[in-house]
């Protein structure tokens, strides 16, 4: 009898994806037989990058790598979670500053789901200042974000920037 595969959902807002979530799923992706990465759907957020765009860019980074997926997501993770018949929730855990909060989401999607773990991984510790909300600060104040986030995001980065400056020198 063969065990059924271990499926673990790794869910966030990635906007934008950074080389510390890379981490995250490639180790992930080791640990787990299928890692699906589930972007979540969020019409409260005013979002740098639309769902669409973050799901492109998650899956041109792991275009090689066959056991990770990506999606979007709605509703409640722990009814996603079942849905995507997985086991298992997969947390990024940096400093001592996220516990807290991350405590409280997986207890609450304990309470919800019991039959689902939460797992925490802790990334490389060349990631563990950045965050996705600084990525962002850092590139509306025109700072450089290389080495902060795949290449792929980087490109976009640039691009927007790149548009903003002409369509500002057209104005004028
Ligand atoms: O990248 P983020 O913004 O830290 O990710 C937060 C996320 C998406 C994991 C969290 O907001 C979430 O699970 N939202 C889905 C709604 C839900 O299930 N809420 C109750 C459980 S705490």
């Amino acid at each position: 009898m063969s065990a059924s595969p271990r499926v673990a959902i790794y869910p966030g807002s990635f906007d934008p994806l950074t080389n510390g979530h890379v981490d995250i799923i490639s180790r992930g992706a080791r640990l787990f037989d299928r890692i699906v990465v589930a972007i979540l759907l969020n019409p409260e957020k005013s979002p740098l990058f639309t769902p669409t765009e973050r799901v492109e860019i998650a899956r041109e980074v792991f275009a090689d790598a066959p056991n990770v997926e990506v999606e979007t997501f709605h509703g409640l993770l722990v009814d996603y979670a079942v849905q995507r018949q997985a086991a298992v929730i997969v947390r990024g855990l940096r400093a001592v500053s996220d516990f807290e909060f991350e405590m409280q989401m997986a207890l609450m999607n304990r309470h919800l789901s019991p039959e689902i773990e939460t797992v925490f991984m802790m990334p490389g510790e060349a990631y563990t200042y950045l965050s996705s909300r600084l990525v962002k600060e850092v590139f509306a104040l025109g700072g450089s974000v290389a080495g902060l986030v795949p290449p792929s995001v980087e490109r976009r980065l640039l691009a927007r920037r790149a548009q903003a400056a002409d369509s500002f020198a057209n104005r004028r």
